[in-house]
C-alpha cells in the first residue's frame, strides 16, 4: 500500500448515531425513526421561492468569502432583535457552510497543536472530532444526570488550564435539551478569559427554546471572547442549504474569512439568498413550525413521565429528550434492541461522550402520530423487561 492516512484523520471516530443510521436501514420495514436530528418539516415556500428567483436572476456566482452583504446585514439584525447581541455585519459576521464550518473554522483558528478544547459533556459529537482536526485534545467534562445535565461552572472551571484554547458551550444542548443557566454560562466565559481562552457558543437551537428568554451569550458577556455559531438549519428547517455564520471580534473573523477562501470560498450563493429570505422574510411559517415543536415537546415529556422505569427532564430547547434507561442496561445494547425488535431508532447516549452513558436520544422531530407509535413502543420494551 502507498501513501499515508493521517493520524489527525484516522483518529475521529465514526458517530454511534450514524452506525444506528445505518442498522435501520438494514433491517427497514415498520421502524420509527426518533434517531434524526434534523427537522422534519420542508423548508418554508417563500425561502424557496428566494433561491429559485436567485438562481433564475443570475446570483449564480461566489460572493463576497464572508457571505453577501446583504446576508450579513440579515444576520446582524437577527442577532440584534431576537438575541440582544451587536455584531458589526462588516467585519464581525463571516457566512458559513452551516454551523458546522463555523464551529470547525472557531476551532482551527483558536487551538493550536497541544492545547486543549473543553467540552461539557454529553454533547454533539463533532466538537471532539473538530478539536481533534484542529490538532487539539478534546477534554470532556461530564455533567451531572442528577441534575438534569445543567452546566456546572465549577466542574468546568478546573478544567481549564493554561492549555485550554476555547471551551464550547451548547444552549440548547444536543443530546440533553437543556438550557443552561444564564449565570453558569457567564461564569464560564470569565473563568476562559482569565485564562486568555475563547468560548466557542453554539447556539444553532436558540430559536426553539420552549420555556425561557432567547438571548445570545455574547449579549451578556463582558469579555470579548465570545464566538457565536448559529445557523438557519434547525429554526428555519434549512439543513440541506448549508449556511450559518459565526461571529466574533474582528481580529479573529478577519483570520477566519482568510481560511474559509482556501476552504469553501463561500457558501452558496443560492443558499445565501434563501438565507436572507429566512431570516428576514414572512415568519408565519416559522412560528408554525416552532408551536408544532413545542406541542411535541409537550407530548414527549408528558408520555415518558408516565412510563415507570424511564424518566428524562423536560427538554427546555431543541428537539431532544434525553432519556434515562439505565434501570435495562447498557444503552448501546438498548438501542439495538429497541431497534431490531421493537421497530423504534433513537440514539445511543453514549455516542454523545461521558455522562451520555445509560440514556437515550428521542428526536421529537417528527410527526405526533409517529411520537406516538415510538412511545407506545418503548413502552413495550420497559413493560416486557419490568
Ligand atoms: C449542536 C449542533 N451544532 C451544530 C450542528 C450543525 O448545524 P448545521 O446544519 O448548521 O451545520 C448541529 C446539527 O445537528 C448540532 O446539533
Amino acid at each position: 500500500m502507498t501513501g499515508q492516512i493521517t493520524e489527525r484523520v484516522r483518529g475521529v471516530e465514526r458517530s454511534s448515531i450514524r452506525a444506528m443510521f445505518d442498522r435501520a436501514e438494514r433491517r427497514g420495514g415498520d421502524l420509527v425513526r426518533l434517531e434524526v436530528g434534523e427537522p422534519d418539516f420542508d423548508t418554508p415556500e417563500h425561502i424557496v421561492e428566494a433561491a429559485v428567483d436567485a438562481a433564475r436572476s443570475g446570483e449564480t456566482h461566489y460572493t463576497p468569502n464572508a457571505g453577501t452583504l446583504e446576508l450579513r446585514e440579515a444576520i446582524s439584525g437577527k442577532l440584534a432583535a431576537d438575541r440582544g447581541a451587536t455584531f458589526d455585519p462588516e467585519t464581525e459576521i463571516m457566512a458559513t457552510v452551516g454551523a458546522m464550518e463555523a464551529l470547525h473554522l472557531a476551532l482551527l483558528g483558536t487551538a493550536e497543536y497541544g492545547d486543549e478544547v473543553v467540552i461539557p459533556t454529553p454533547a454533539y459529537p463533532n466538537y471532539e472530532a473538530q478539536a481533534k482536526l484542529a490538532d487539539a485534545t478534546p477534554v470532556n467534562v461530564p455533567l451531572d444526570e442528577e441534575r438534569g445535565f445543567e452546566l456546572d461552572p465549577d466542574r468546568v472551571r478546573d478544567a481549564i488550564s493554561e492549555d485550554t484554547a476555547a471551551v464550547v458551550l451548547n444552549s440548547p444542548a444536543n443530546p440533553t435539551g437543556r438550557v443552561f443557566d444564564r449565570d453558569a454560562a457567564l461564569d464560564v466565559v470569565a473563568a476562559a478569559a482569565e485564562h486568555d481562552a475563547w468560548v466557542v457558543a453554539d447556539e444553532v437551537y436558540m430559536g426553539l427554546t420552549y420555556d425561557g428568554p432567547t438571548r445570545s451569550l455574547a449579549a451578556d458577556a463582558d469579555t470579548d471572547n465570545v464566538l457565536v455559531v448559529d445557523s438557519v438549519s434547525k429554526q428555519y428547517a434549512m439543513t440541506g442549504w448549508r449556511v450559518g455564520w459565526l461571529a466574533g471580534p474582528e481580529r479573529l473573523v478577519s483570520e477566519l474569512t482568510k481560511i474559509h477562501e482556501a476552504t469553501t470560498a463561500c457558501p452558496s450563493s443560492v443558499g445565501q439568498k434563501a438565507a436572507t429570505a429566512a431570516l428576514t422574510g414572512d415568519h408565519d411559517p416559522i412560528d408554525a413550525m416552532y408551536d408544532a415543536f413545542h406541542e411535541r415537546r409537550d407530548y414527549v415529556a408528558d408520555r415518558i413521565d408516565d412510563i415507570d422505569g424511564i424518566h428524562a427532564a423536560a427538554p427546555e430547547g431543541a428537539f431532544y429528550a434525553f432519556i434515562d434507561v439505565s434501570a435495562f442496561g447498557d444503552d448501546l445494547a438498548i438501542a439495538e434492541e429497541l431497534c431490531d425488535d421493537y421497530g423504534v431508532v433513537l440514539a445511543p447516549g453514549s455516542g454523545f461522550g461521558p455522562g451520555g452513558d445509560g440514556s437515550l436520544r428521542l428526536s421529537f422531530a417528527n410527526s405526533l402520530e409517529n411520537l406516538e407509535a415510538g412511545l407506545d413502543r418503548i413502552e413495550s420494551f420497559v413493560a416486557d423487561n419490568a
